[in-house]
């Protein structure tokens, strides 16, 4: 979603550097953008463009900045449309603020703040922060003591970065939006992603909930949420995950796709004992999850389905009750929790508001929570009591893909040191399962070599369709609804996934001849009951696309049906067969995409991290 880099330096001009540091965030989703630095005269200059960084950074070379304390912003909208006079920064001359999150008291704040003759010039929430903070300095007060009392005043999320008129420094404060502080020699930085800041320093400071902060140009203080002086830690962020090259492929979603097998392999090594081969999350200190204990799983998007494939798994292989949960649901639902329960929190960004505030009220009963996320100095990843880290490096692409697999294999694992632990499976068996687990990265390999049949399928019966839908049964059925999704968020093509068992009791009024039905059913128990239920769509017009293996398209073949379009996944295993089949779903969703001509990369109204609600 929105993004923020900035910059207060000794010697050198920052709007060049703060745009090449939003470009950066392009991937996170934006519809606007805008710079504002202190002019050597002490007064705020603004430039904002509607669209692509590109327009703003043409108007910086027209009409240049020149200022050496800077902010800079990439709006993606929530509250007023996107032009340019809601695009940020918002400043009246005396105060210049860029704002992630959202205000919740923004309306009350500006009601009383126009009674008082302000006048505001966007639909914005954020414009009210850049009004308060003027009405503190109006009444004699100090940037920094303005900045305090705007704080104790806003309600909602924030992460936010202020410029002041004739002032040398920045403040920056974060509630609920992440933000960091880069460390440079000559200079400090703000951003609310290491990856913005990654050029300029593998020094950062992750401000904690509540913190805000006053940078000047050779120097920072961190204060928290009582506004008394603290120290944070200092990080080194690793420079090679912060690699933004395509690396010779037409999108990073592409790449990313590539990239499976080998960061599925790293991610599965991370979790074995290198010795016994086993998985082991021992070094964790996890609390022992007693049979027939409720876990807890909760997440957004891709990652939610990432968390159904786990129950399936978990349920299988041992007695655990697992309940899978939306995180915007969790976070509001009554649920009664048993003290000294466990939740995992699943999320590629570590930053998913959502599944945050679920991470929050989970704590707030007593529960020990786990994340699995990508990003080691995400706001999950410190606010958890244990992290499972994917190694799924940098996911660019707004279609989550890699971190999907990366998950997959480490609930697979996760699944097996449980079982293990309970004795519900044999070692034997465990080992066994590790061995299908070994070998899912070089399957993923052998599904990408057949890239080109699926653009044919994507060519001959899905870019032309106005509705599809995927069914499949079991661990598959959350993967017919992320082949849906995948889908409908890259080709905007609308796409349902249902259990195919479901398909009687209403969606099958919506199968005809215009509707491609992709039905998941590699060779196991379920068979036979998915191949029914892709007779019923073909026998009402449907083109059937059917992801199975080996053993099931002999079996199709055996019953010399022809109908059905076949597309072969290298194996059917409990853990493998549902992991292998999301290639196609990410292939086929990739290459409808590529022949509408649609942005692949950063799809219409999406952003890579949902940091609103
Ligand atoms: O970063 P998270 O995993 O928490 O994100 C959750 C969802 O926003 C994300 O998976 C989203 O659904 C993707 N665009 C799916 O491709």
């Amino acid at each position: 979603m929105c993004g923020i880099i900035a910059i207060i330096s000794q010697n050198q001009p920052v709007s060049e550097r703060i745009i090449s540091g939003l470009k950066r965030l392009e991937y996170r989703g934006y519809d606007s953008s805008g710079v504002a630095t202190i002019t050597p005269e002490g007064t705020i200059d603004v430039r904002r463009a509607v669209g692509k960084i590109a327009s703003l950074q043409a108007l910086v070379e027209q009409l240049p900045l020149t200022g050496k304390i800077g902010i800079g912003h990439t709006r993606w909208a929530t509250h007023g449309a996107a032009v340019e006079d809601n695009a940020h920064p918002h400043s009246n001359g005396r105060v210049a603020v860029v704002h992630n999150g959202i205000i919740e008291n923004f309306a009350e704040l500006r009601r009383e703040l126009e009674q008082k003759d302000h006048v505001f010039s966007s639909q914005t929430d954020t414009e009210s922060i850049v009004h308060l903070i003027t009405d503190f300095l109006d009444q004699g007060m100090r940037p920094e003591q303005a900045m305090k009392e705007t704080l104790a005043h806003l309600e909602g999320a924030f992460g936010i970065a202020v410029l002041f008129q004739g002032e040398e420094l920045i403040i920056g404060a974060r509630k609920g939006s992440p933000l960091a502080v880069g460390l440079g020699d000559t200079e400090m930085y703000l951003g609310s992603d290491a990856l913005g800041l990654a050029p300029f320093t593998d020094q950062m400071v992750y401000l904690e909930e509540g913190d805000w902060v006053i940078l000047r140009d050779n120097s920072y203080q961190i204060f928290n949420a009582q506004s008394e002086p603290v120290e944070r830690a200092k990080t080194l962020i690793a420079a090679n995950n912060m690699s933004l090259a395509k690396d010779g492929f037409a999108h990073f979603m592409l790449k990313e796709i590539f990239e499976q097998p080998s960061v599925v392999g790293q991610t599965l090594s991370n979790c074995l004992d290198p010795h016994s081969r086993l998985p082991d999350f021992s070094g964790l200190n996890l609390p022992r999850i007693e049979p027939f204990q409720r876990l807890n799983i909760i997440a957004c998007g891709t990652s939610y389905l990432a968390a159904m494939v786990a129950k399936y798994w978990l349920e299988s292989l041992t007695d655990i009750h697992v309940n899978v949960d939306i995180a915007s649901e969790f976070r509001y639902r009554r649920t009664p929790f048993v003290n000294g329960g466990v939740a995992v929190f699943i999320s590629q960004s570590g930053e998913t508001a959502d599944t945050l505030a679920a991470m929050t009220h989970a704590k707030e009963n007593g529960q020990f929570c786990i994340a699995v996320v990508n990003v080691a100095t995400s706001s999950m990843a410190r606010l958890a009591d244990a992290v499972i880290l994917t190694d799924a490096g940098a996911e660019i692409g707004v279609a989550s893909t890699k971190a999907f697999t990366c998950q997959l294999v480490v609930l697979a694992a996760f699944t097996v040191f449980i079982a293990l632990q309970h004795g519900s499976v044999t070692l034997e068996q465990g080992q066994q399962f590790v061995e299908e687990l070994t070998h899912i990265p070089s399957q993923i390999q052998d599904q990408l070599h057949h890239k080109e049949e699926l653009q044919q399928l994507a060519q001959a019966y899905l870019v032309h369709a106005r509705d599809i839908l995927y069914i499949g049964r079991g661990a598959h059925y959350p993967i017919a609804l992320e082949g849906a999704l995948k889908l409908k968020e890259l080709s905007y093509i609308h796409a349902e996934g249902f259990p195919a068992g479901e398909l009687k009791h209403g969606p099958i009024a919506l199968i005809d001849q215009d509707v491609p039905v992709i039905v998941l059913a590699p060779f196991g128990p379920l068979f036979d009951k998915t191949i029914s239920n892709a007779f019923e769509v073909a026998a009402r017009g449907a083109k059937v696309i059917l992801v199975t293996d080996k053993q099931g398209k002999s079996a199709v073949e055996r019953m010399g049906q022809q109908q059905f379009t076949l597309f072969e996944v290298s194996t059917a295993g409990t853990f493998s067969s549902p992991l292998l089949c999301a290639i196609p779903m990410q292939l086929m969703a990739y290459y409808t995409a590529l022949l509408k001509g649609t942005d692949v990369d950063q799809p219409r109204n999406l952003a890579k991290s949902v940091t609103v609600e």
